[in-house]
């Protein structure tokens, strides 16, 4: 029977084993249909597992079942075994029994799937207690310090930060004059006005918190650790453009006033 089949349809290699084309995939209604719960056919056994099974059987005589046709029976269970687990459930894991986001329910009065938080609920890692650090403010009025020491690395990361974020509208040196700016954006107030340059830090933080006019809230996207380092760079720029004389070193004054 075996020969006939595979000049047939199959190829005989050289260890006269026999391998048969692919079946095509299932289609249509027999998609999910699990190929182990199909009945075996004795022919479409490799003849090596025919083999196995007349030994297994007591096929040569009264020599009983050798140890290689033990193993081999244990392989064909083995496989028999993964098909049986894995194959069968696949398909179900298209069809989960839960609700997609936003998706309707009949078992709630409001006919949604999720609830509502209770009130007051506050997400992990989310509680902002410190009012300094995540608002800005101080007993309620913008805060005049800052929550963190400013050192040198805060600068430089208030740098990188600013010409991401801030620059494209207010410009590399805060004078308001950004790229979007030049291409017809509302342009936002120069950060060297009095009036800016007086402003408690605070403020400028809570602007790039909550925006302000046309400014939209950097709170998503730029971390509240990360705009207070942001505000340190507004101030050293605002001093870079508004520096007091008498307060730089002796020899630069000196240097200063022998300038031109
Ligand atoms: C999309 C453009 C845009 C970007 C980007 C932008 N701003 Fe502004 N900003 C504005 C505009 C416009 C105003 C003027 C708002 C008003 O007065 O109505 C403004 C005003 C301000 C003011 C002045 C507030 C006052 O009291 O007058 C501060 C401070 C400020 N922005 C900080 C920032 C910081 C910090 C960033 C980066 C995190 C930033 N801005 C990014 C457009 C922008």
């Amino acid at each position: 029977m075996w020969p006939r089949r595979s000049q047939e349809s199959g190829v005989r290699s050289q260890e006269g084993r026999v391998s048969r084309p692919l079946s095509p995939p299932p289609r249509g209604n027999d998609r999910g249909r699990c190929a182990a719960h199909t009945p075996l056919d004795q022919n479409s056994l490799n003849p090596r597992i025919t083999s196995s099974l007349a030994e297994w059987g007591g096929g040569h005589g009264d020599e009983g079942p050798s140890w290689p046709a033990f193993r081999r029976l244990g392989a064909i269970l083995l496989i028999a075994i993964l098909l049986l687990t894995t194959a069968c459930y696949q398909q179900q894991m298209g069809s989960q029994p839960r609700y997609d986001p936003l998706e309707p329910s009949t078992l709630f009065a409001d006919g949604r799937s999720a609830r509502q938080p209770l009130p007051d609920t506050v997400a992990r890692g989310q509680l902002h207690e410190d009012t300094l650090l995540y608002a800005g403010t101080e007993n309620g009025l913008p805060a005049d310090r800052f929550p963190f020491p400013v050192t040198h690395d805060v600068l430089v990361h208030g740098q990188d930060r600013f010409d991401v974020f801030c620059s494209p509208c207010h410009g590399r040196t805060g004078y308001g004059d950004g790229m979007v700016v030049r291409r017809g954006f509302i342009p936002p107030p120069s950060f060297h006005t009095d009036q800016l340059r007086q402003a408690p830090v605070g403020h400028l933080f809570e602007v790039a918190t909550n925006g302000l006019g046309a400014m939209p809230s950097y709170a998503s996207q730029v971390p509240a650790r990360d705009r207070w380092a942001i505000v340190a760079y507004i101030k050293a720029l605002q001093l870079s453009q508004h520096a007091d004389a008498a307060r730089l070193p002796a020899d630069l004054q000196q240097q200063l006033e022998g300038a031109p």
